[in-house]
C-alpha cells in the first residue's frame, strides 16, 4: 500500500473504531519516534494536550516499557493516569509490537469505570498486530 493510502487506511480504522463502539469515547494511535509517542490519527469530541508521551509517562508511556497491555479501570484512582478529559473514566493502551518492540500503540478512552473488558482486550490486541504488519517500523 502507497504510504499516504496508508495513513488514510489508519485514520478510517480510528473512525470506525470511535463510531461502531459506543464505549469508546477518545480514540487515538501514538507511534514511537526517537524514543517518544507522537499521535497519530485520532477520533474524538476534542484533541487531547498530549501529543507528545516521553517513555515511561502517563499510562501510554508505561505500556510503551512493558510492552503489556495496560486496563485502568477507574482513571481517578490511578496516580500514573496523564489526565486528558475530565469526562474520562476508564482507560485502554495496547502496543503495537514488531519483532518483540514497541512501535506504536491503541490508546482508548471511556467516559464509562471498568469499560474495558476480555473482549476489548482481545479485538484490540489483534487489530495491534494487524496495525503492526501494515505499519512502517522504520
Ligand atoms: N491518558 C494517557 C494520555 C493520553 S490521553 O488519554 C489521549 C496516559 O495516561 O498516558
Amino acid at each position: 500500500m502507497e504510504k499516504e493510502n496508508m495513513k488514510e487506511f489508519i485514520r478510517g480504522i480510528v473512525s470506525l473504531l470511535y463510531k461502531c463502539f459506543g464505549h469508546y469515547s477518545w480514540v487515538g494511535i501514538y507511534l514511537l519516534r526517537d524514543n517518544e509517542l507522537r499521535l497519530g490519527p485520532w477520533k474524538g469530541k476534542a484533541p487531547t494536550q498530549h501529543t507528545v508521551i516521553p517513555l515511561g509517562k502517563g499510562i501510554c508511556g508505561i505500556a510503551a516499557t512493558t510492552c503489556k497491555t495496560e486496563i485502568i479501570d477507574e482513571v481517578r484512582s490511578d496516580d500514573r493516569y496523564l489526565a486528558c478529559f475530565p469526562e474520562t473514566r476508564s482507560e485502554i493502551v495496547v502496543p503495537i509490537k514488531k519483532e518483540g518492540r514497541v512501535i506504536g500503540e491503541i490508546d482508548i478512552d471511556s467516559e464509562k469505570a471498568f469499560a474495558f473488558q476480555k473482549d476489548d482486550r482481545r479485538f484490540l490486541e489483534a487489530l495491534a498486530n494487524f496495525l503492526s504488519d501494515i505499519l512502517d517500523a522504520s
